[in-house]
């Protein structure tokens, strides 16, 4: 018999090995880590074994400026003996409707199949993106920011990212469990030679940078950057040049930051490669309270009908109108419903990362007004991009 059900518990250490079998992962099980809550976990038992689980992780995630609490999906696998049974598919769902209980208005994943996850709601609506940078490419050091090493449990780092990610459609907001956990890894991790820097500006903490040493073919390493964190521009460039004071015994750096910030401060950006992405997904647990979560440009107004197709959670459905002033955006019911479009691909518009005008030449958003296309593309414009990986 398969039942889904929250991990039972004394089968953490069951759910660790079914995860690094499907992950291949090899770090020991750790019973003093940092867990997610047993509600938060879900797992799939055969016959009393388990064989499938996921983790659904406490995030915000930032839309125009504000934090939207965002059911953060990880760690979905079936053990081979149990695939090609829904047991995936069943698995989210079920997170999903606990997401939705516990009011949270979206979820967000890394897909390793993107079909699995379309077929429970989800669309593409960013990227993650490592970079390579020459290191002879990184700006100089002005002398405006004080550098000193730091533990890696310093928290400051914490701190700067949260001043930072609200500047960024996309990025997550990870609870102090999740920091603590990747602090706690990277400290037991003593085959990498691994360093934390803060940088000062008037006795003030303005960023931090942390990296690894990864292997290079041409040099003596290259430089896997963990974080760049900055309050502001300047302070990004100084631990951009931080990273470039290593020329002599690094070629390269490998930086998740997103690229219209890392173009503004490298001169040949025609120099830079990409080395992994990995596309990110988006799902509405709740439509009219997403949003109603995110923050909108100011200046832009306007009203667009929206007939919204929602096969997986039927409250998203039907005619709505979309209208936003001030900043600010609500979803409330009614209208002729011309701007006819499915809550995956509205998932991709939402994010800013999916033009409207794209959808409308598709034929995938019904009979839009030019006025219904402007509202929308200037309600959600954006570059979205994630730096974390979860
Ligand atoms: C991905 C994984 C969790 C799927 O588990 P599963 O229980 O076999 O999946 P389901 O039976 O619920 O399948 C649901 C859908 O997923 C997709 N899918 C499942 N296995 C797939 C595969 N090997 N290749 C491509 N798509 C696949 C299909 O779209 C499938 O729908 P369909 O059968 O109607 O076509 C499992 O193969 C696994 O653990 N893989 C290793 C770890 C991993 O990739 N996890 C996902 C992290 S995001």
């Amino acid at each position: 018999m398969i039942t889904i059900e929250e991990l039972r518990p004394g089968d953490e250490e069951a759910a660790h090995r079914l995860g690094q079998q499907a992950f291949n992962a090899t770090d020991p099980y750790d019973p003093a880590r940092p867990r997610i809550a047993p509600e938060r976990h879900l797992a799939a038992y055969l016959d009393g074994a388990i064989v499938g689980q996921t983790r659904r992780h406490e995030f915000g995630q930032y839309f125009g400026g504000r934090r939207l609490a965002c059911a953060g999906i990880s760690g979905v696998a079936v053990a081979p003996e149990a695939r090609n049974r829904n047991l995936a598919r069943r698995l989210v769902t079920e997170s999903l409707e606990r997401a939705a209980g516990d009011g949270e208005v979206i979820a967000a994943l890394y897909p390793t199949t993107a079909a699995l996850y379309r077929s429970v709601g989800f669309e593409v609506a960013g990227w993650w993106t490592e970079r390579g940078v020459p290191i002879g490419e990184l700006p100089r050091d002005d002398g405006t920011v004080t550098w000193a090493r730091a533990e890696l449990d310093d928290e400051r780092p914490v701190a700067l990212y949260d001043r930072m990610a609200p500047d960024h459609d996309g990025w997550i907001d990870p609870p102090a469990d999740f920091w603590r956990w990747r602090a706690l890894h990277a400290r037991q991790d003593t085959k990498t030679n691994r360093y934390l820097y803060v940088g000062e500006r008037d006795g003030e903490a303005v960023a931090s940078v942390q990296y690894a040493y990864g292997r290079s073919e041409r040099a003596m390493y290259r430089i896997d950057v963990e974080h760049v964190h900055a309050v502001d521009g300047h302070a990004l460039r100084a631990g951009l040049a931080l990273l470039g004071a290593h020329g002599t015994t690094a070629d390269e750096i490998r930086t998740t930051l997103p690229v219209d910030v890392l173009e503004l401060h490298v001169a040949h950006a025609q120099r830079t490669s990409v080395h992994s992405t990995w596309p990110w997904m988006l799902a509405f647990v709740d439509l009219p309270g997403a949003i109603a979560a995110r923050g909108y440009p100011a200046g832009v107004s306007g009203a667009v009908p929206l007939a919204v197709d929602d096969p997986h959670r039927p409250a998203n459905s039907g005619d709505w109108v979309f209208s936003v002033a001030d900043g600010h955006g609500t979803l409330e019911r009614g209208g002729d419903g011309r701007v006819a479009v499915t809550s995956t691909d509205l998932a991709s518009v939402f994010s800013g990362h999916r033009d409207p005008l794209r959808l409308a030449r598709a034929g995938r958003l019904g009979h839009p007004t030019e006025a219904d296309l402007g509202v929308l593309r200037a309600a959600f414009a954006g570059q979205p991009s994630l730096t974390i990986f979860f």
